[in-house]
Parts: C-alpha cells; structure tokens; sequence
C-alpha cells in the first residue's frame, strides 16, 4: 500500500522533533483574530506579545496609508472606508456609519459653539481632524489629540499647527466637544478614563463606536490585528450596556443619541454577543 505524504513525514522526523512540529500547530491554529480572555487584563503580564498600540509597527502601517487615506478624505467619494482599510476601494458601511455619525456630532456641537475646541481621545495621528476639515470646509476647529507617545508624535509631524499629546496636559482645560471613538474600551481603568473627560467635557461628550454586550456582564477580549500589519496585539473591553450607562448616569451626563454603526465581530468563546454602539451626552452642567 503507497504510504501518503504526511504518513511519510511523520515515519522521518523524529518524535521529539514532531511533538514540537504538533504543538506549534496547534498553538498557531487556536489563535483567533477576535478571543475572549477569561482571566482578565492579568493575562498582558505573562504574554508578552500583548503589547499594545504604542508599537513601531502601527505607526509604519499609518505612514504607509496615509498619502492613499488623505486622498481618498479629501475627494468627493462616500467616505466609506476607515483608515484601517487594506485598500479604499470602499463599500465599508461600517465606515460610513461611523463617519456620518460624527458628521452629526460635529453638527451639535457646531450649533452650539461656532468656533469648537475638540479634544480627540485616542485619535490617533489625526484621522479625524482631516475628516472635520472635509466635512466642514468652513470649520473653525481648534483640534486636541491625546494618544500613545508614538501615534501622537506623528500626529504632530502631520498637523504641527493642532496639538497632539501623549501625557495629561490635555486634561487641563475644558472643551466644547471631547469624544473618544474606538479608543475608552483599551484602558483598562474605562471609568477613570470617562469621568475624565466627562470633567472636561464643557458642551458635549462623545463616546463612540466601541463594543457592548447586553447578554453578558462586561469582559476582556484580545484583538491579534496581524492582519492589518499591526506586528502587536492589544485587549480591551467588551462592556455590558448597562453598566457603561450607570456609570454615565453617575458621571450626570445626559445621553441625546444613541448610535449603530452595523458592526457585530464574532469574538470566539465570548459569554455573549458583542455589538459596537456609539453615545451622545450633553455634558453636567455645572
Ligand atoms: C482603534 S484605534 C481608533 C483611532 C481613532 N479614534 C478612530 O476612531 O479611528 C484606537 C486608538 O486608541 C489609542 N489608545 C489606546 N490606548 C490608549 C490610551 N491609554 N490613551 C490614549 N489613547 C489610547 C490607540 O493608540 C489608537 O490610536
């Protein structure tokens, strides 16, 4: 009877080798883009390949896109495409949800205040500074960024005119529109996070495009993003809707609109379904 290739193999190698071979695979094949972390923010200190946004890496991947995704922003295209996007052909309506909801958040807060002081929490280079200006051509936008060292560093090699921070500084005043999109939920400490910029929050707090569970208490999943080119992986939260929204209440913001952007990732061994929403509050009077 012919022997069959991997019947071959297997004769040839020898088994401490194999062993090895076997287990790789399969440590390899279990590792899901999307997982629920059963113990928590514990598991970032004994895996070190969790290491974070703060990499060479995300930046690299940024600066390479950047030239196509200031394009694509700037033309008269729908702006269905997120910067993360492996090209911009589009058809992201995820994307365009995401967009078109902080077109109308900028709206708000425009009615209110002409000229708007924004800080963007988590904003990356400044995806969304290029975004306001396209939207709003006439835009009076004084424009706060606070990310991880390496992303605001670009960010302000990009827009030397804005500011871009990666410490507190940017917490010590108050802005018309403080939003934080796809960013609360990778600090491990969100209610810390919030109450902060709910305190600098003087018109309005944006909080968007981030993953709730209403099935399920809150948890932490990791995120292996090797696919985008990101040589790192991060956790975050997945929280339940109800206890972001106490803390909200507690925090006295008042919630004007709730957002769906139509983006449910599967998250593999996750206790319940996971769905990114997005919130508007006005923020406590004082
Ligand atoms: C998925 S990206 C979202 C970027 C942008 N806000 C958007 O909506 O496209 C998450 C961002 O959160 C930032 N981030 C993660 N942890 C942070 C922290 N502790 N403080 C500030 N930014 C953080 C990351 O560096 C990254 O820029």
């Amino acid at each position: 009877m012919p022997i069959s290739l991997p019947a071959l193999l297997r004769e040839l190698t020898p088994p401490l080798l194999w062993r090895g071979l076997v287990g790789l695979r399969s440590r390899f094949a279990a590792r899901h883009e999307w997982e629920y972390i059963p113990e928590g923010w514990d598991y970032a200190n004994v895996h070190p390949e969790v290491a974070g946004w703060d990499v060479q890496s995300v930046v690299d991947v940024y600066r390479a896109k950047w030239p196509a995704f200031a394009d694509a922003v700037q033309s008269s295209r729908p702006l269905d495409f997120t910067h993360e996007s492996p090209d911009f052909t589009g058809g992201d309506l995820n994307a365009h949800n995401g967009v078109m909801s902080f077109a109308y958040v900028l709206a708000r807060a425009r009615q209110q205040h002409p000229a708007i002081s924004l800080l963007d929490w988590g904003g990356g280079s400044g995806h969304y500074y290029l975004l306001a200006k396209a939207l709003y051509l006439d835009i009076d936008l004084d424009y706060h960024c606070r990310d991880l060292p390496l992303l605001a560093a670009y960010g302000a090699e990009l827009f030397p005119a804005q500011t871009f921070s990666s410490d507190d500084s940017s917490l010590d005043r108050r802005y018309d529109l403080v939003m934080a999109n796809t960013s609360l939920h990778y600090s491990q400490d969100w209610r810390a996070v919030l109450g902060r910029l709910a305190q600098v929050a003087s018109g309005f707090l944006y909080v968007g495009n981030f993953p709730l569970v209403t099935d399920a208490s809150s948890f932490v999943f990791i995120q292996r993003p090797n696919a985008y080119g990101y040589a790192t992986e991060y956790l975050g939260w997945c929280l339940n809707r109800d206890e972001f929204l106490a803390e909200t209440a507690r925090l006295k913001l008042t919630l004007e609109r709730e957002f769906v952007y139509g983006y449910a990732p599967s998250i593999y061994k996750a206790p319940g379904a996971a769905e990114y929403r997005g919130f508007l509050f006005r923020a406590a009077q004082e």
